[in-house]
């Protein structure tokens, strides 16, 4: 059977949805791959334009992804939740139901992917995010045993 990984970030817009990407594109065969927030504020919305636009230039197309929130249900859907940053992290710590079966881990771990979103210079800061993520990806799902 496959393993399954949720990605979980703050909006589900600009991480999140990017690890999703690069994760399909590297192993989409062998995983249930899915990404999910924590806060409601971007719900049904596309990703973030420069994360679309980051993804594209590296042959990746996350256009028709939607932004969600990670629900109670996920906590036995998934084997492994991962969460993007130690604050998120904490969050989803908190908010684990009692039956949860995922373990939850930090991507990238202890760094974690720094957040884009508010980045002065979109371009550097949303292709330090791609670089971070496709560089930590290999070693994550080997360390988590998803592969
Ligand atoms: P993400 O980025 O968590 O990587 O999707 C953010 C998206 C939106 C906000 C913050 C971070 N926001 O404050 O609206």
């Amino acid at each position: 059977m496959k393993k399954s990984v949720l990605f979980v970030c703050l909006g589900n817009i600009c991480r999140s949805p990017a690890c999703e990407g690069i994760c399909r594109k590297l192993y989409g065969d062998k995983l249930i791959i899915d990404s999910a927030g924590t806060c409601r504020e971007h719900l049904g919305q596309s990703p973030d334009s420069r994360s679309i636009r980051v993804c594209d230039k590296n042959g990746i197309d996350i256009r028709q992804q939607r932004a969600r929130q990670i629900s109670s249900g996920d906590w036995t859907k998934f084997d492994v939740i991962a969460a993007l940053d130690s604050s998120v992290l904490s969050d989803l710590n908190y908010d684990k139901p009692s039956n949860a079966t995922a373990k939850l881990v930090m991507f990238n771990h202890p760094k974690g992917v720094a957040d884009p979103y508010y980045c002065s210079n979109a371009e550097d800061g949303f292709g330090r995010m791609f670089e971070t993520i496709s560089k930590a990806m290999p070693d994550f799902v080997k360390e988590h045993g998803l592969i």
